[in-house]
């Protein structure tokens, strides 16, 4: 009960430092070098198999119930240790390169210079309609997207559906990614490095989606696409020009406080529904 008691504590502790995600399917013990687990299994005593023992023999010595050997851990290669200008100019020669969203998310998949490609379960790339005049993009994949494969289906996603809903929009109506295709550990904000190593693939994608307006989902979507350090509560609720060097023309873009902000303080929302009007005002516009 006492052993009980310690493991719900400790896993609550895990819970609250944010390891809320099993990373293989079996523990790996770091501590034994796969030579030394090898040299055990060849020791260990193999119990006889029920054929080979028969009728049972009172004075037999008993069979030795062991363990299974545990397999070796099998070593991850190490991730290449690259700069981030490195890193970011990789990104941008496979983005260049990439002249069509099939093949941008094929090189981000290649793509090895960010490592929350290592620790996430899957490259989380876009939803929604490619043609759609209007396109979120947002911060990076949660734990339900990570294992969905898909953006914004967690609760926050949930929040945004109906955030849509209420400016007669569905989730077809619109197209949406995030600015990391790969979900950081336990929900932690991206690192300025991670960022900058994916910048390329998010600028490629608003390239080949072209929308007509875009709006970026929260404060980091907000800072890296308009490339201000101005928080979210200055920027929000105004309309900026997205640019970028081989752009026909600037795009419209809008930023919206977070639907997972919203969450924690729905006094916000008063906000952003003034926000929403004004984008289906625009959208509006551009659809006449
Ligand atoms: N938050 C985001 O910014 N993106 C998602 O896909 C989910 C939650």
């Amino acid at each position: 009960m006492v052993q009980e008691n310690n493991a719900t504590e400790l896993l609550r502790w895990y819970v609250e430092s944010g390891i809320d995600e099993a990373l293989e399917d079996k523990p790996v013990n770091r501590f034994v070098a796969p030579e030394t687990n090898e040299a055990e299994s060849a020791s260990l005593p193999t119990p006889p198999l029920p054929e080979q023992t028969g009728v049972a023999d009172a004075s037999a010595t008993p069979p030795t119930i062991s363990t299974p050997p545990a397999s070796p851990p099998t070593p991850r290669p190490p991730a290449e240790l690259v700069s981030r200008d490195e890193a970011t100019k990789s990104a941008r020669a496979a983005a260049k390169a990439a002249d069509s969203l099939d093949a941008l998310q094929e090189a981000i998949a290649a793509f090895d210079g960010c490592p929350l490609k290592h620790t996430a379960k899957s490259l989380v790339f876009g939803d929604g309609t490619v043609s759609a005049k209007l396109m979120f993009v947002g911060e990076a994949p949660g734990a339900q997207e990570d294992r969905q494969g898909l953006p914004f289906v967690g609760p926050a996603g949930q929040l945004l559906d109906k955030m849509l809903a209420a400016i007669s929009l569905q989730r077809s109506d619109i197209y949406i990614t995030n600015i990391l295709p790969w979900r950081p550990p336990g929900n932690r904000t991206p690192t300025d490095s991670e960022i900058a190593a994916c910048i390329p693939f998010i600028e490629r994608h608003i390239e080949l989606v072209a929308p007509e307006i875009l709006i970026l989902v929260g404060g980091t979507s907000a800072k890296t696409l308009l490339n201000t350090t101005q928080g979210i509560m200055r920027t929000r609720g105004k309309w900026f020009d997205y640019s970028r060097d081989g752009m026909a023309a600037p795009l419209p873009a809008q930023a919206i406080l977070h639907p997972a902000y919203l969450l924690r303080s729905p006094a916000q929302k008063r906000e952003t529904w003034m926000d929403l009007l004004e984008i289906r005002q625009r959208l509006d516009e551009t659809t006449n």
